[in-house]
């Protein structure tokens, strides 16, 4: 097998690769994030993404909901423009009019048949990169196939069990990385493996993330991620930037907010608030 390049991400690393907003830019240059996700029961995941998309810097952010999302939407978060299913519950129908820079497909999704025949039209017709999370990632290891239908420079970002369904089992951590750096260079994705010291993998380098702790342990954490990781991609920065950006930046909230309150009274929606605290230590 190829030899494996293994990197530390630092506040350094970080510095390096983040470019601050110019002077001169506007909502249309910032970036338009598109987010589709959510069912009956779970359009929080959406709400969490979008308002983390928003406070991660683009300029714009969609999502497209089912129905029954949209007044929570529209009140939840007021800067999100909304795009609603004609189903009520779940997504059956991926049909838009706008131009995205990014899309972040998957959270709180669904497993429901209407919504994977949806998934593999929308797949079907796509060539906006993607980041792809949660049920969306179940209903390719369910389809292997339709892989291939992912734009090259997506993100995926597994949780464990989510992993363990897309390259099946391992023995070991370095099985695990060797599984998922052969997928990765497959189809040429950017891929995460989450946890505690989450991992980046691109081509035959892995990147440990040095920030967060297990305050992150808790529900609506993944879909803070994911909408942070699609917004730095809709502002320009490449698969494995915005992946290293959204998992430093995930981290650091909640090592931050240790200084407030303990692991157990910090939920995702913290993750939101204290993202402008962030951006500050890039200063
Ligand atoms: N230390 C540091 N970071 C952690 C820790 C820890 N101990 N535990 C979790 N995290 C981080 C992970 O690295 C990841 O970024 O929190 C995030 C958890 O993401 P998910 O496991 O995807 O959890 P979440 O999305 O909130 O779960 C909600 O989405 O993916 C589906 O099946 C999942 O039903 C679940 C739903
Ligand atoms: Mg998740």
């Amino acid at each position: 097998s190829i030899p494996t390049n293994y990197y530390y991400t630092d506040l350094n690393e970080i510095k390096r690769r983040y470019k601050p907003i110019s002077k001169f830019s506007h909502k249309g240059t910032q970036g338009h994030v598109l987010l589709i996700g959510g069912c009956f029961g779970k359009i929080g995941a959406m709400v969490l993404a979008s308002q983390a998309a928003l406070r991660s810097g683009c300029g714009l952010a969609t999502v497209f909901i089912p129905k029954c999302g949209y007044e929570i939407m529209q009140t939840a978060t007021p800067e999100a423009m909304v795009i609603a299913d004609e189903n009520n519950y779940k997504i059956t129908d991926i049909n838009f009019a706008i131009q995205p820079k990014a899309i972040g497909i998957g959270m709180g999704i669904g497993q429901e048949n209407e919504t994977k025949e949806a998934f593999y039209h929308f797949l079907k017709n796509n060539l906006t990169p993607l980041v792809v999370d949660a049920d969306a990632l179940n209903i390719l290891s369910e389809h292997p196939e339709w892989l291939e239908l992912v734009p090259k420079n997506s993100i995926l970002t597994p949780h464990p069990r989510e992993l363990e369904r897309l390259i099946g089992t391992w023995k070991d951590d370095f099985e695990k990385i060797e599984k998922t750096r052969q997928l990765a260079q497959k189809y040429q994705f950017v891929i995460l493996i989450k946890g505690a010291y989450t991992l980046i993998i691109e081509g035959k380098n892995v990147y440990v993330n040095s920030s967060g702790n297990q305050a992150l342990a808790t529900g609506g954490s993944g879909d803070v991620l994911s909408g942070m990781i699609t917004s730095f991609r809709a502002q320009g920065y490449s698969a494995v930037d915005a992946a290293f950006l959204g998992v430093y930046f995930h981290g650091r909230t909640a090592d931050i907010a240790m200084n407030d309150m303990g692991y157990e009274g910090f939920i995702a929606s913290d993750i939101i608030k204290y993202l402008g605290k962030v951006f500050l230590e890039l200063k």
